[in-house]
């Protein structure tokens, strides 16, 4: 892959790079789109990345359809697919981490201890390979893309980052690799996650209202559904990720919950 990066940078062509975990849905394809259009040649990776998973999470059973996703990135034109084995991207011996103590200890980091210092370590380890001009990731993992943003700043990365908008079914539920996991009553269940933020939207346009009546309103709506487990509902400045005092500016609201043991996180961006 190296050396692939390599040569296509010395002909002056143009990188574009969407790191994946596979199990390839429309949002990922969604980034390739973009990307191909805007660059000369489109790398996809697809690595189920054991150091962002934590203890007792869902590593063993991600779902991994790796020639299934291979046949959609040729479908859509993609010019590499990186696929790496676990002992070449984290060799025995290997130990570096890439740690962001403030911002991936927030919100999915408390809920998932570990889990940012595994996507930033991998993803810088990503990056030094493929060699991108440009890569691209989904707004459906917010946390991530402020915590790729951060590294990228911080380590002074020469690559141009690209956040594209959150892709949904027809009832608004977010596309998640996690999704093909739930039952149709799940599914229905999930709807309500949509719904709660679209609540929590309708009151910050309303204006004159605290942070915490945003975040009541969707609370509200998701506690309608006994069978959904609250991980967390925050309102939070889009960068640093740390709860806002008032409604201003932008913020994200984001939702975090347990059905069963599918964990899904969805959010929305809202600007005042
Ligand atoms: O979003 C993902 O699929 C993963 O977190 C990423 C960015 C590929 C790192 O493993």
């Amino acid at each position: 892959m190296k050396e692939v990066a390599r040569k296509a940078r010395a002909r002056g062509r143009k990188i574009g790079f969407v790191p994946t975990m596979g199990a390839l849905h429309e949002g990922h394809m969604s980034l390739v789109r973009r990307v191909k259009e805007l660059c000369e040649v489109t790398v996809v990776s697809i690595f189920v990345n054991p150091l962002q998973f934590g203890p007792g999470e869902d590593l063993e059973r991600y779902p991994r359809t790796l020639s299934a996703d291979v046949d959609a990135c040729i479908a859509e034109g993609v010019d590499y697919v990186f696929a790496p084995s676990a002992e070449e991207m984290e060799p025995a011996g290997a130990e570096t981490r890439v740690e962001l103590p403030a911002l991936g200890s927030r919100l999915e980091g408390r809920s998932r201890p570990g889990h940012f210092t595994g996507v930033a370590t991998v993803v810088l380890k990503l990056l030094n390979i493929v060699q991108p001009h440009m890569a691209a990731f989904g707004q459906k993992d917010a946390q991530q893309c402020a915590v790729v943003r951060r590294l990228a700043a911080d380590l002074m990365l020469d690559v141009e980052l690209l956040v594209l908008p959150i892709v949904r079914d027809e009832h608004g539920l977010a596309l998640s690799s996690r999704n093909r996991w739930l039952t149709e009553q799940d599914r229905e269940r999930a709807r309500l996650i949509p719904r709660a933020l679209e609540a929590g939207r309708e009151v910050a346009r309303d204006g004159g209202r605290q942070p915490q009546a945003v975040i009541d309103a969707a609370r509200a709506v998701l506690e309608e559904e006994p069978g959904l487990e609250i991980d967390y509902v925050e309102l939070v400045d889009a960068e640093s990720f740390e709860s806002v005092e008032q409604l201003a500016g932008e913020m994200l609201l984001l939702v975090a919950v347990r059905l069963g043991d599918i964990r899904l996180i969805d959010n929305t961006v809202i600007r005042l």
